[in-house]
């Protein structure tokens, strides 16, 4: 069952080469938004007798080679769930050595982001993260602020629910105020207190390792996206296979639920 779930909404062996890929993929609107939860790092780490900071590592160099090839095909926007409300709850080690991240992709990588025009940006609390993080981060946002090609976001300590328990807050504090009246609460003033406010929804969700669930991440922004699944781990997330996410996306019918 799973399996034939699996084939309908994922990967399938193409054979082809990334010419080939993206030659076909060229030829068909893209997507404007992908969302990528970039799951398997652990057990790719497992499976070779590793310890699990080995599959972050690994990880990083997937998140690089997505980076470009998003900004290579014009994609617009490109969101990599990073770390979630949820992990903390993993060994403080590894929680550390994941907060080290932004700060070494900072050192090697924030050049090449700059060259590319990508503006980077965060969704998330950043608050909540050690201080050297938050330098890395505000510097991403800072330097690239005024880019005005690919738009990257990384979700670090982001949380869909909380996400959206911050928007009702928000939005009942303007309707106490006298701002806004109860009635012009609509979907639109909600997108406007997401912090995904001004991008559009996304387009495609990929997740990686086998696992099919959303695991709060965008669920609002989610209602239309199609869905991508695959038993690659991150660390195996070839741009091949994110070619191939591309061209599915684009062989599937989009009616927004209209016939
Ligand atoms: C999930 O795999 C992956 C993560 C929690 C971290 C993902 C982060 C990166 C790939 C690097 C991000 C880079 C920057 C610059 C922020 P898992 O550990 O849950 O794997 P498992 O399910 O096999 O245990």
């Amino acid at each position: 069952m799973i399996e034939s779930i699996k084939r309908m909404v994922g990967e399938k062996k193409t054979g082809r080469s990334k010419e080939e890929l993206l030659s076909s993929i060229r030829k068909f609107p893209l997507p404007e938004h992908v969302a990528i939860i970039m799951d398997g790092n652990g057990r790719w780490a497992k499976k070779r007798g590793l310890p699990r900071t080995a599959g972050h590592a690994a990880g990083m160099k997937r998140v690089r080679e997505t980076i470009r090839a998003a900004d290579e095909l014009g994609i617009k926007v490109l969101t990599c769930y990073s770390f979630s409300t949820e992990n903390w709850k993993r060994p403080k080690d590894e929680v550390a050595y994941l907060m080290k991240l932004p700060i070494e992709f900072l050192k090697t990588d924030l050049q090449e982001l700059i060259d590319r025009n990508v503006k980077v940006q965060m969704l998330g609390e950043k608050s909540r993260t050690p201080s050297q993080t938050q330098l890395a981060l505000t510097e991403f946002e800072e330097k690239t602020k005024h880019n005005t090609g690919l738009i990257l976001n990384f979700a670090i300590n982001y949380g869909s629910r909380e996400e959206i328990v911050q928007a009702i807050r928000e939005i009942i504090d303007e309707v106490q105020k006298g701002n806004i009246d109860k009635d012009q609460i609509d979907q639109d003033l909600i997108n406007q207190h997401l912090l995904t406010r001004g991008l559009p929804d996304p387009d495609l969700i990929i997740r990686t390792s086998g696992e099919i669930r959303i695991s709060n991440f965008l669920l609002w922004q989610l209602a239309y996206s199609e869905l991508w699944f695959t038993d690659a781990l991150w660390p195996d997330f070839t741009p091949e296979l994110f070619y191939q996410a591309i061209e599915d996306f684009q062989r599937r019918s989009r009616r927004y639920g209209a016939v």
